[in-house]
């Protein structure tokens, strides 16, 4: 029977999630499948292996291909492959993205059109997954793995040993698992794994006033002790988080669980590997789990919900989960996990019996690995090497949901106390900044957005290249006394000459004032600077209606200043976007 290979590329393990739950779906459809990250398979096994191949791959920085392809991808790009080399392949591409990124669905365009060019043949369109979707990835991955399901049903249907298994039969778990009261161990680990620093938290600072509604913090890291970090402005940290003590707590009642129990994680052969040691050990705790790798905050995916139905004794149950995994009713589990951010844990108290009932090997099924979070680094490397810091707004908001929705990252953060040692690793970031002395930039980061551009001025600043311009800083907030962030470091940029700020209070007077309206007010000198002496201009912060002002208030400038028609400073707009000279790093 054809084998169908299915590899991911994934940087946050979101692809790495839906390649899991394609190859699960593969297993219930009795296909010889497998399951890699792509660089864990040499593309030589393309040529004796694979005659059916599923990429699900993410794109990171600006458009990059993620680490765990980063191989895998270059070989297949060597311009000495011949056309013809993949002829034998029908294929299918799945990729992971973020719509408000200029290079939507980077890495799965490309990979699509390069198997295609060396003869593969597409079982179906790229799929271009994005998180902004109301029903995150899953929104697009439902429909695409339908489809791609039906293309290969026609392919191998023949050949199949048997007919689907059922839906209502529970696969193997992810892993083969013995919990019991054995000693723990942290010996065995694997050591070509890749391992993040331990960086203990020096400072944790409130910066905004204690009366203001948003907790936003100064975090600084301590690095002094690892002596070859380095990163340049516009690269971020990824964090890697815990969950909440209580939520451990809760997990322990609801399904009966000893947190004290030993349990020891075997990988299937060919299937899902074991989470990197660093998080948990082959040889490890339920705590330890619960409080590391589980992620209970996460939004339930659908296998979560298949799950439940499988295992739950309670017809109730077992029919409102069907209702929600009903494919023709997405609104209904829209109305129920989406729209109130219902959490992984709250659903299992919405279903006592199956929670109570579920087999505990299956939790590492259950629940999503925690991801880590990136966060922009607001701090040089150059002004001081020993340091690290990041401006974290902590995340707490409502719905109709009776508790406070709390983000995990933000949150486990905010809670960070000194000394306390936080997984983190430096990646390269969406920016980049002009290496060249001399060209002027234009800089808008409202709130915590303006972290990168505090690193950019340190730098500088640090380095004594004074830029013949100064830089120009846009930087909204609401109140001059709540929430203005390093507003000494700016004036001191500011006198010695290599800064201009504009400061958008939106609420210190009955007007708002936002970013936008400061762009407008200042649009001779905005286009000045970018038509002139052809500024870039970069733009961090929150994606929601933000990016959209500023994006219209910069037409509005490029109209009124360079008498250009709707259609002419769009144009110029897009022009600027792929020269590079406006770029974005905007997140949820
Ligand atoms: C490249 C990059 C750089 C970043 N830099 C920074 C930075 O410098 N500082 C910073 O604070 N963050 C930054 N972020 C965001 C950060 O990565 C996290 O997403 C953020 O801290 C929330 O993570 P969390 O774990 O606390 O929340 P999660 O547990 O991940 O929950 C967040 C979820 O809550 C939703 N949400 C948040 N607020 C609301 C609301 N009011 N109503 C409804 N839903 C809501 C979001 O849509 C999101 O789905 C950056 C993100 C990226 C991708
Ligand atoms: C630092 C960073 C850079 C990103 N760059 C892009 C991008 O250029 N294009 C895009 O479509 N999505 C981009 N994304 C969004 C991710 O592709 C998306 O969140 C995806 O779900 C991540 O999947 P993964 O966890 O498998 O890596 C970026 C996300 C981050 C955190």
């Amino acid at each position: 029977m054809a084998r169908l290979v299915i590899l991911y590329g994934s940087q946050t393990g979101n692809a790495q999630d839906v390649a899991e739950q394609i190859y699960r779906r593969a297993v219930r459809n009795r296909m010889n499948v497998c399951l890699h990250g792509m660089d864990d398979f040499p593309p030589n096994r393309l040529l004796s292996e694979a005659s059916l191949l599923v990429c699900v791959c993410s794109t990171t920085g600006q458009g990059e291909e993620p680490d765990n392809m980063r191989t895998f991808w270059k070989l297949l790009l060597k311009r000495s492959l011949p056309g013809d080399l993949l002829n034998h392949i029908v294929f299918g591409v799945l990729g992971l993205g973020d719509s408000t990124y200029p290079k939507f669905n980077f890495v799965a365009k490309r990979m699509h059109r390069r198997l295609s060019q060396l003869g593969a043949r597409p079982l179906c369109d790229p799929g271009l997954a994005d998180d902004q979707h109301e029903l995150g990835s899953e929104g697009v991955a439902g429909p695409w793995t339908e489809t791609l399901f039906s293309e290969l049903r026609n392919l191998v249907e023949k050949s199949s040993p048997g007919p689907p298994i059922s839906d209502d039969v529970l696969l193997p778990s992810k892993y083969i698992t013995t919990f019991g009261k054995h000693q723990k161990s942290y010996e065995a680990t694997k050591d070509d794994e890749w391992v993040p620093l331990f960086a203990p938290v020096l400072k944790n600072t409130r910066v905004t006033s204690a009366n203001h509604w948003q907790d936003v913090r100064l975090i600084t890291f301590d690095i002094s002790s690892f002596g070859d970090v380095g990163w340049n402005p516009g690269d971020v940290l990824y964090v890697q988080p815990s969950n909440f003590t209580e939520d451990v707590e809760t997990l322990c009642e609801l399904l009966d669980l000893d947190p004290n129990e030993g349990i020891e994680l075997c990988e299937r052969e060919m299937e899902a590997r074991l989470p990197p040691h660093w998080i948990v050990n082959a040889r490890t705790s339920v705590r330890e789990c619960a409080e590391k790798l589980w992620d209970l905050r996460a939004l339930p995916r659908r296998y979560f919900f298949e799950l439940l139905r499988q295992v739950t004794p309670s017809e109730m149950e077992r029919e409102r989960l069907a209702e929600l995994l009903d494919p023709m009713n997405q609104q209904d589990l829209w109305n129920y996990c989406h729209r109130p951010k219902r959490t992984s844990l709250e659903t299992l108290r919405d279903f006592p019996s199956a929670a109570k009932a579920l087999p505990r090997e299956y939790l590492f099924d259950l629940f999503t690995p925690i991801k880590p979070r990136a966060f922009s680094i607001a701090s040089s490397h150059g002004f001081d090497s020993s340091k690290l810091e990041i401006l974290v707004a902590v995340v707490e908001f409502k719905t109709k949901m009776h508790a406070p929705r709390k983000g995990l990252c933000s949150n486990f953060l905010s809670l960070a106390e000194t000394g306390c040692k936080v997984p983190v690793w430096v990646r390269r970031g969406t920016f980049s900044f002009p290496q060249e002395v001399g060209k002027p930039a234009i800089l808008i980061g409202p709130g915590t957005g303006v972290a990168p551009f505090r690193a950019l001025m340190q730098e500088l600043f640090s380095s004594s290249t004074k830029p013949p311009k100064p830089f120009v800083l846009y930087f909204g907030c609401r109140n001059r006394a709540n929430d203005y962030f390093f507003e000494n470091e700016w004036k001191s940029f500011e006198d010695a000459g290599f800064l201009q700020c504009f400061v958008a209070f939106s609420r210190d007077q009955n007007v708002k004032v936002y970013v936008q309206n400061k762009i407008v007010e200042n649009s001779t000198a905005v286009w000045e600077l970018i038509n002139t002496d052809l500024a870039s201009v970069f733009l961090a912060g929150n994606a929601k209606q933000m990016p959209t002002d500023v994006h219209d208030a910069l037409i509005t400038v490029f109209r009124k200043e360079g008498k250009m028609n709707e259609d002419e400073a769009d144009d110029y707009f897009q022009q600027l976007e792929s020269s590079g000279r406006f770029q974005q790093e905007t997140w949820a």
